[in-house]
This record gives C-alpha cells, sequence and structure tokens, in this order.
C-alpha cells in the first residue's frame, strides 16, 4: 500500500547473526523437483514439499525496521498462532546519504526517519549497500527468526512510492528526471540490479524466503506530491513496465533457482476501450501479459476500494476477476494486499459514506470467501499485534489487531481454518 500514516519505532541494540546454510536437496543429486522447505508454484497452484500450499497471510512491512528482535519474534509468533503462514515484508530502505528538505523523493515521514535501519544509501551519483548490523546485518534477523518461526516471507526489493525511499531515490541521483525512467535507464537498472543481487543471493538458500517481489506497486506514476513525475505522453506504458518485469525476473533467476519470483502490482488489467482505469491499464498494468512472462512464477493483486474511490460491489469482482486469470493462466495468483476502513477513518480520510452494513467483516469476509472459491492465497494488510515493547503496532486505518476478537474470529482465525480445509482437500 501507499504509506500514508506514521508508525512509531522503538530500537534496541543489535545483536549479531550468522548466514543462515541450509542442506541441499534432494539428497541424491539430479534436477531436484523442489528444494525442502522452499515454496514453489505447479499449475495454479502453491506447493510445499510435494504438497499444496494455499495460505492465509498478512503484511509487516515494518519488522525489519523496528530493529528489536524479541518483538520481531513475538509478533511473528503470534501471527503463526492465528494460522498466518505468510508475511510479506519490506527488504528495502534506500536515501540519501544527506536528506535535502524539500528534496524528492519524500521518504521519511512514514517512520524510517526515525530508525536507524537503512539498507542503501546514496552520495555524488554512487549508491552504497549498508552491510553493517544497521544495514542487511538487522534484514538477516527477520530472516533467521522467520526461519526459527516457520513463517515465511514475501521480499519486496523496492517500492513505486515515497515510503523507505524506493524508486525514486535511485532516479534522482543516477541522472533520471522522470519516476518511469526507473524502468529503463541502463544506469538506474543497473543500480537497481546491484542491490537486488546483494540481497537475493544471501538469502538464496534460505527456507524463510516465499518469493522475491521486485517492487510494492510498480507504476508508471506515482504521488502527485511526494514523487517524481511520470514522464509526458505514452512513453510509459504496459510495455515499457512488462520489458522490465521480465528483464528483473530473468536477472534474479540467474542468481537464485530455487525461489519464486513475482512482480507485486496491485493488478490492473489491460483491456483495450475499457474505461475504468483499473482495467484500462491507465498506470503501465497489463495483468494477463504480466502474469503470463516464463519469468514470473506467480502473479498478486491489491484492493482498496476506498483510495480508489470504487464500490464494495465493484471490489467483490475484482476479486473474482482476478481468480479467473489464475484459472485462464494455470499460475496462482495471490490476493496480496487488501482493506477496508472504518466508517469513521473513511471519513476523515476519503470524506465518504458507505451503506451501515458494509462493515469490515461483512466486506472482507466477503472477499475472502471470493478469493477462497478460486482457491487464491491471500495476505490482508496489515498485521495488528499487541504486546511487543512499544505496545501494539501502528494503526493505518487498515491494520486488523489480534486481540480485537470482533474482527479478528472471522477474518484472521476463522479464515485461516477455512483455507486450511480447502488446502486439505486440494
Ligand atoms: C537526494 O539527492 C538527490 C541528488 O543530490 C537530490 O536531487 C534530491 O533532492 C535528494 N532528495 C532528498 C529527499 O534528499
Ligand atoms: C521512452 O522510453 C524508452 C524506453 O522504452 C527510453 O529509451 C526513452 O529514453 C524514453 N523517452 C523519454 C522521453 O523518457
Ligand atoms: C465532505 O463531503 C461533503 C458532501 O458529501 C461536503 O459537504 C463537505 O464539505 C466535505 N468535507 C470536506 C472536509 O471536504
Ligand atoms: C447490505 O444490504 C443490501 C440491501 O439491504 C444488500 O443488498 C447487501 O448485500 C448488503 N451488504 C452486505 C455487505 O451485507
Ligand atoms: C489489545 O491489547 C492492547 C494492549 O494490551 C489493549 O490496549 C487493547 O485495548 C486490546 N484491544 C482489544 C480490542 O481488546
Amino acid at each position: 500500500m501507499k504509506l500514508t500514516a506514521g508508525i512509531t519505532l522503538a530500537f534496541l541494540a543489535a545483536s549479531t547473526v550468522a548466514s543462515p546454510t541450509w542442506p541441499t536437496w534432494p539428497p541424491f543429486g539430479g534436477k531436484p523437483k523442489y528444494h525442502k522447505g522452499i515454496p514453489y508454484a505447479e499449475g495454479s497452484k502453491f506447493m510445499l514439499d510435494g504438497k499444496p500450499f494455499l495460505f492465509a497471510g498478512s503484511n509487516a512491512y515494518w519488522l525489519p525496521f523496528i530493529n528489536n528482535p524479541s518483538d520481531v519474534r513475538n509478533a511473528l509468533t503470534q501471527a503463526k498462532h492465528a494460522g498466518l503462514k505468510v508475511m510479506r515484508t519490506w527488504a528495502f530502505n534506500d536515501k540519501n546519504a544527506t536528506y535535502i528538505p524539500g528534496g524528492l523523493p519524500m521518504y521519511g515521514g512514514e517512520g524510517a526517519g526515525e530508525s536507524p535501519i537503512y539498507f542503501q544509501s546514496f552520495k555524488d551519483g554512487v549508491a552504497t549497500i549498508n552491510y553493517g548490523p544497521n544495514g542487511l546485518q538487522a534484514l538477516d534477523k527477520v530472516v533467521k527468526i522467520a526461519e526459527e518461526t516457520g513463517i515465511k516471507l514475501v521480499m519486496a526489493l523496492t517500492n513505486n512510492w515515497a515510503d523507505y525511499g524506493g524508486m525514486d531515490v535511485y532516479t534522482v541521483n543516477l541522472g533520471g528526471k522522470y519516476h518511469d525512467d526507473f524502468f529503463h535507464s541502463p544506469k538506474i537498472v543497473n543500480a537497481f540490479k546491484k542491490y537486488t543481487a546483494a540481497v537475493v543471493s544471501r538469502y538464496k538458500d534460505s527456507p524463510a524466503i516465499f518469493a522475491w517481489e521486485l517492487s510494492n506497486e510498480p507504476r508508471c506514476g506515482a504521488d502527485g506530491t511526494r514523487n517524481l513525475p511520470r514522464s509526458a505522453g505514452t512513453n510509459c506504458s504496459h510495455v515499457m513496465v512488462t520489458d522490465w518485469i521480465a528483464d528483473m525476473g530473468k536477472f534474479i533467476k540467474g542468481i537464485d533457482k530455487k525461489h519464486m519470483v513475482t512482480w507485486g502490482g496491485e493488478g490492473e488489467f489491460y483491456e483495450e476501450g475499457n474505461e475504468d482505469w483499473a482495467y484500462a491499464g491507465a498506470d503501465g498494468g497489463h495483468f494477463y501479459n504480466e502474469l503470463a512472462l516464463q519469468e514470473m512464477d506467480f502473479g498478486t493483486f491489491h484492493l482498496y476500494p476506498d483510495w480508489w474511490d470504487k464500490t464494495a460491489e465493484w471490489a467483490n469482482k475484482w476479486v473474482a476477476d482476478h481468480g479467473k486469470a489464475q484459472v485462464k493462466l494455470n499460475k496462482p495468483v495471490l490476493f496480496e494486499e487488501y482493506g477496508w476502513l472504518h466508517p469513521e477513518d473513511r471519513l476523515a480520510f476519503v470524506n465518504r459514506t458507505v451503506p451501515a452494513n458494509q462493515t469490515r467483516v461483512a466486506v472482507i469476509g466477503e472477499w475472502q470467501k471470493i478469493a477462497l472459491q478460486y482457491k487464491m492465497s491471500d495476505a490482508y494488510w496489515q498485521l495488528g499485534v499487541c504486546g511487543l515493547s512499544t505496545g501494539c503496532n501502528h494503526n493505518d486505518g487498515f491494520t486488523i489487531y489480534l486481540n480485537n476478537t470482533e474482527e479478528s474470529r472471522p477474518l484472521i482465525f476463522q479464515h485461516a481454518k477455512d483455507v486450511a480445509k480447502v488446502n486439505s482437500r486440494l
């Protein structure tokens, strides 16, 4: 999601951790069908150790930045006990070595500015990857705790939006002018590949990695205030973005042949003549072409009717239409982020109201039901846990807290059980 509100972070001193090593598989040599503990795709299914792996999951982008291993362990353990199997998090945090007030992109407002953790910094046109204790070693800890907890991680490698730096940090530092220069300027593409290689090679054997994700929500354009502008005309389209996805997918598979790769898009369709932007490829999406790429192991889509000015009925169709794509292309599609606001937040954020019976439990529950009918795995935005050293994690309006049983009983605990039941019959 495009983050709009900050999070409060607390920091503890770092402890050291060695990179994990894992046995190779299979023990008898030959080309492995799969690698022990590492999820893969087979037809329209996710698989794990030879069995179907349909899952309920969630998002916790903040795991690497709280810099507190016991809180990470606590959060992942609570998630696991709730029946959640996969968490999506941020494996990026890019910044300038020196923050220029008023400069672009406007990162830092989301709470990252307060965290000592960052993974890459730019100075005088040179990117430096931070391998230190306040750099990738902090991510090592999250991966290690995920291994120990048995939670799998979707690892996003950059951001379309300004939160935690993302694409525009590369672009402003490497001679680009437009947001979409990220997809084609050779210098920028190479810098992103360099960062990608550093992260992917670090965990290429880890069973904690569910998949590599090129970016959170890659688009031709971004935020009108906090990001660089999109280039004029039709230069950026689904052709440019799809080429970039294919090229990056190939690059990652050259480093890591075990883990899946996806692109992290919101699921925009491209239908000639369709007047609905979400079906017209307005921002460089072409769901069927992207999903069809041999370099992509599965597809993703997101859903925020409140931000998108869409109705609950529209949203139901959006879920079903992605389920149909999973069936048609016989490749898994992950319902990767979704949220529906409380009435008071909706009024405050977007000044809208909806019928009173469209509660979070009713509307989100319906999406989950449809996703499950199509046998799609899902990950709601976002995990809400209490009992951390800082109390509960931040509520951005979409957070579903595990201890808010009115919501969590149907949408998390019962849903995870329903998903497990369907999985056991696959
Ligand atoms: C980052 O650095 C670039 C290059 O000096 C500059 O153009 C940009 O405004 C800076 N942005 C921030 C937020 O510091
Ligand atoms: C348009 O996109 C192509 C790559 O597809 C790129 O080479 C070219 O520089 C872009 N032009 C502008 C004005 O951004
Ligand atoms: C919210 O919308 C109502 C109309 O639906 C309007 O009268 C009001 O001015 C709006 N409030 C804000 C803060 O934009
Ligand atoms: C809300 O009520 C309307 C009509 O009374 C009904 O058509 C609709 O399905 C209900 N929506 C939910 C989410 O229950
Ligand atoms: C969840 O736990 C936190 C902290 O322990 C508490 O402040 C909050 O009221 C609880 N929420 C509910 C719905 O019980």
